[in-house]
This record gives C-alpha cells, sequence and structure tokens, in this order.
C-alpha cells in the first residue's frame, strides 16, 4: 500500500531522474541527430602573417567549392570587418573562414547558425546556409574596445 508520505518522496524523486535524463536525450539527439556541434579547432595562424598566408590573403573573395558551396576569408581587425560586404547567390552554402588580426573579436550573422569568437593565432570556420535572398547583418559581439559597435557588416544574398 502506498502511503501518503511514499507518493511525495517519489513526487520528488522521480522528476529528479526524469530530467537529467531527458537532458542527456537532449544532447544526444541535437549532436548525433541534428548535428550540432561546436566549431571544431580549424587550425592556427600568426597573426602577422594573415596578409601572406592563404586565404585570408584575399579577404572577401568568394571562392566556389562545390555546386552551390562557397567559401570566403575574413579578417576581423581593431575596429573593421574585412569583408564588411559580401554578396552571395540564395540557396548557397557557405563557410566562413575567419581569424582576428590583433585582439579577440565575435562573429554573429543574424538569422543565421553563425555565432563563433575570432581569436589571434586561431583559424575559425563555420558554415552556413542562405536560402532566402535578403540583407543578413553581421556584427562583432565580443567587446573588444572602444570602437567595437562599429564593428558591423552585411552578407547580402542575391536572387539567382
Ligand atoms: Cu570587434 Cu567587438
Amino acid at each position: 500500500m502506498i502511503n501518503r508520505k511514499t507518493l511525495l518522496e517519489l513526487g520528488w524523486i522521480l522528476p529528479s531522474i526524469a530530467i537529467p535524463v531527458g537532458m542527456l536525450v537532449a544532447v544526444i539527439v541535437s549532436a548525433f541527430g541534428m548535428m550540432i556541434h561546436v566549431p571544431a579547432d580549424a587550425g592556427t595562424i600568426q597573426p602577422a602573417a594573415i596578409d601572406s598566408t592563404p586565404p585570408f590573403d584575399q579577404p572577401g573573395e568568394l571562392r566556389q567549392v562545390g555546386p552551390n558551396e562557397y567559401e570566403i576569408a575574413l579578417v576581423a581587425q581593431i575596429w573593421v570587418f574585412n569583408p564588411r560586404e559580401i554578396r552571395v547567390p540564395a540557396n548557397s552554402r557557405v563557410t566562413f573562414v575567419a581569424t582576428s588580426r590583433d585582439v579577440i573579436h565575435g562573429l554573429h550573422i543574424e538569422g543565421t547558425n553563425v555565432n563563433v569568437m575570432l581569436i589571434p593565432g586561431r583559424i575559425t570556420r563555420q558554415t552556413a546556409v542562405f536560402r532566402e535572398p535578403g540583407e543578413y547583418r553581421f556584427v562583432c559581439h565580443e567587446y573588444c574596445g572602444s570602437g567595437h559597435h562599429l564593428m558591423f557588416g552585411s552578407v547580402i544574398v542575391e536572387e539567382t
């Protein structure tokens, strides 16, 4: 016979098992089912050698790497993104290969999964799919000094 006290204890014990199990399931589904991962380490680079190291020697140049697939190098520095404007065709998959020349910056592109840190000496790679034509603004979202608020730009997705 289950008495009131046992019910009360079960009322605490069962959720305290169910909640971590639910979280574990959410982690497994998002990692292996939805393939959501933190950006992988994409290599290192000497900040002083950025201008002579591909692909950063040609920042902003959209390179086609497959059907509807592009790559673009982006350099952040105080207090500007190079390039400031990126034009890509609609329905394209774009990989941003980015780094910082000086201090830690961030790159967040609105309406996409691009939300990364740009660390001097480190290369960051993140891929986004742009389906709808339009303007997707991006900002630096790591406070990087007095001109932090000036670091913005846009990805312009053009009708094909
Ligand atoms: Cu760059 Cu804030």
